[in-house]
């Protein structure tokens, strides 16, 4: 029998916890700080596995992605996912998501959150994870993310299963400690960032101006 709304709130915790989940806290009164959209595109060329959000109208859900492709210097984005997912209905009916940008000690609920779905779970409770409210779209950010983008779905190649992103607004939290984002091999390991190397004043011509 499917619970009443009087039976969900019997209790004062749960509905504490159901009203927190229905008005997620501000991005104000997080350490999120924006970011200059020209710069989005920054935090994917690296390809690092993403988190991406979705609002179904009814609920919040999150998925897992290492297929990313920036497209081009405009903050526009490709993920590659389909129907096999829940998360596709909510992109296509949406037609928007957040990507949210995760880092090593978070590694656990990534993979955790990549092998299960949202048709039975509530993966912001079974993780811990704090949904936050964007400026532009419904989709939450994750706070505890190092950094998020809002986008809007552009185009759907069917064909391919390529949801085209156009990101909308950005967010990166400098004051985090863990900044090491990590790569999926596709064979169930991993590679975490390591040493940075500049190649800046070689690669001037080829830069946007602000990046
Ligand atoms: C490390 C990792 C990477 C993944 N990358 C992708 C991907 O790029 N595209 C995709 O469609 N699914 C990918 N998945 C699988 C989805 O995240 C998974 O099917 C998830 O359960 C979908 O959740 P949903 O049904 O709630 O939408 C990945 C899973 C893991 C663990």
């Amino acid at each position: 029998m499917r619970p009443t709304l009087f039976a969900s709130l019997a209790t004062p915790a749960k509905a504490v916890f159901l009203l927190e989940r229905w008005a997620p806290n501000d991005i104000e009164y997080t350490s999120m700080r924006q970011l200059k959209l020209s710069k989005a595109f920054t935090l994917l060329e690296p390809g690092p596995v993403v988190l991406v959000t979705t609002y179904d109208g009814q609920q919040d859900n999150i998925m897992t992605i290492s297929w990313t492709m920036v497209m081009d210097f405009t903050p526009v984005f490709a993920i590659t996912t389909g129907e096999w997912n829940h998360s596709f209905a909510a992109l296509r009916k949406s037609r928007e998501c957040v990507i949210a940008i995760p880092t090593v000690d978070m590694l656990d609920k990534v993979v955790g959150i990549g092998t299960c779905s949202g048709t039975d779970t509530d993966k912001f409770a079974k993780f811990k994870l704090t949904p936050v409210r964007g400026k532009v779209v419904r989709a939450p950010l994750i706070k505890e993310c190092l950094a998020n983008i809002e986008c809007k779905v552009s185009d759907i190649v069917e064909k391919h299963n390529i949801v085209v992103l156009e990101a909308v607004a950005a967010y990166l939290d400098n004051a985090r400690k863990e900044k090491r984002m990590v790569h999926a091999v596709g064979d169930g390991t991993f590679i975490v960032d390591g040493r940075k190397i500049d190649r800046r004043k070689m690669m001037a011509s080829k830069i946007p101006q602000g990046v």
